[in-house]
């Protein structure tokens, strides 16, 4: 093992989101809902990762994620990866792809909004990426990483 590698404890069975933007292991509970799980949770922050990065970790014990949620982490996270464990063993490895659309995720900011008063999804256009940036479909707000974070409380 390198000197800069940092040993965190294996998991049996369940899912590792690794390479997770330093200090937005939290946003990814938040976003996968995540808070009242009652299987164990590993969060690991701000590990060193490669020469000069760090990076943070979840290891979710004893659970799969849906396509959905795993592009959720899309939102938090774009560089992200999300390995499925069986036995102790990688037995899939994928990157994350950000939707074209994010249904029903996060809420919009715009007060107005009729997301807001009624009970409709909300759904957003992904506008640009990098820096991210999203429209909702129904008020036209422009949502930025920041207003994303926000709303997810
Ligand atoms: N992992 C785990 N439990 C296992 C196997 C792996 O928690 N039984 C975790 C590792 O700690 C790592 C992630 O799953 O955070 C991916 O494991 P692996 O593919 O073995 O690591 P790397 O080759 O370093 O992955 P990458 O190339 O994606 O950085
Ligand atoms: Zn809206």
């Amino acid at each position: 093992m390198k000197k800069r590698e940092l040993k965190v404890s294996a998991i049996n069975n369940g899912t590792v989101i690794d390479h997770i933007r330093p200090g937005n292991a939290f946003k990814v509970i938040k976003i996968l809902h995540l808070d009242n799980y009652k299987d164990t949770i590993t969060i690991t922050s701000n590990v060193p990762s490669g020469v000069t990065g760090r990076k943070d970790i979840v290891k979710v014990e004893n659970r799969a994620l849906s396509p959905e949620e795993v592009s959720s982490i899309a939102l938090v996270s774009p560089e992200a990866t999300v390995n499925i464990i069986k036995d102790y063993e990688v037995i899939e490895k994928g990157n994350i792809n950000l939707p074209e659309t994010i249904y029903n995720i996060i809420a919009c900011t715009n007060p107005l909004c009729i997301t807001n008063h009624e009970d409709v999804p909300t759904v957003f256009n992904v506008e640009r990426t990098n820096p991210l940036v999203l429209r909702c479909q129904y008020c036209e707000r422009k949502m930025t990483e920041k207003d994303i974070i926000k709303v997810m409380g």
